[in-house]
């Protein structure tokens, strides 16, 4: 079976429109099965104002206190994943609430500790687990929190976290929903990307914040996932093999 890993930013995540789900419908009514994994940026932001901690990034990701990543645990697992799997139910898709560092669904290890505290890259990703779940027929919808070394809990970009599920799933596709209709370059959309393309943008800050950890995982999920595609939540993606958004292209080799 072919076998979508869907990203859902937490900057579009309430505004999922309702023609997004029929472009989900349709990708399961042509026999892709689906994995979810998502983020919850503006609500972890929020949530951190109101504890009057500020809200700090380095190349996009989010430097994590151990304050932070309980914030970010409270939001992701509490409430961004609870809200994303009943929309998804309210649409009549079969989907189940999955913490990830439950079962080691994602582990993790340190990116930079001093750098970026309590911020994990996935190591490893219990691929038997989400199988289970396929099998029974259930959309997994996962936390962007992953299991790390020696008893800890990681926060994961939820963009890294897609593109190891992506991996290890050998994904044919890997879509990004965001907020944004795709990569932008003077409000236009930049349909097809190559590498070098790609970090020509972010080499002159066209690309920046968090598209670049978006984009670099595009980049790296290019090597073993068919096709990678950055689109907006907020419209439909998909209709008749047609997609939608920015596509990534490998590099043409003379
Ligand atoms: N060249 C660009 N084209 C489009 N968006 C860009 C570009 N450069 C920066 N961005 C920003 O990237 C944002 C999307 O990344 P962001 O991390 O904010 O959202 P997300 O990943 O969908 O949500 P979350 O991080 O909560 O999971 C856009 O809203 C836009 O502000
Ligand atoms: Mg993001």
């Amino acid at each position: 079976m072919k076998t979508v890993v869907v990203k859902c930013g937490g900057s579009v995540l309430k505004e999922l429109s309702d023609s997004f789900f029929s472009s989900m419908k349709s990708l399961i009514a042509d026999g892709y099965q689906i994995v979810f994994v998502h983020g919850g940026g503006p609500e972890i932001n929020a949530m951190l104002e109101k504890m009057n901690v500020e809200s700090e990034f380095k190349n996009g990701l989010r430097v994590t206190s151990k304050k932070v990543l309980e914030a970010a645990e409270l939001v992701l697992s509490g409430s961004m994943n609870r809200k994303l799997v009943r929309m998804l139910e309210d649409h009549d898709i079969p989907a189940i609430g999955v913490q990830s560092s439950d079962q080691g669904i994602l582990q993790a290890d340190f990116i930079n500790k001093e750098e970026l505290g309590f911020v994990g890259d996935v190591t490893t990703v219990n691929k038997q687990a989400l199988e289970l779940f396929l099998q029974a027929g259930l959309l997994p919808v996962l936390t962007p929190i992953a299991k790390g070394p020696n008893g800890t809990v990681l926060n994961v970009n939820a963009d890294h976290a897609a593109g190891a599920a992506a991996y290890a799933l050998a994904a044919d596709h890997l879509l990004m929903v965001t907020d944004v209709p795709g990569v932008l370059k003077d409000g236009e959309l930049i349909p097809t990307l190559t590498a070098t393309e790609t970090n020509e943008l972010i080499e002159t800050g066209i690309i920046s914040g968090g598209m670049i950890p978006k984009v670099n995982t595009a980049l790296k999920a290019l090597k073993s996932c068919g096709h990678v595609h950055i689109v907006s939540g907020k419209n439909p993606f998909y209709e008749d093999g047609k997609w939608d958004g920015t596509l990534f292209n490998k590099e043409e080799t003379n």
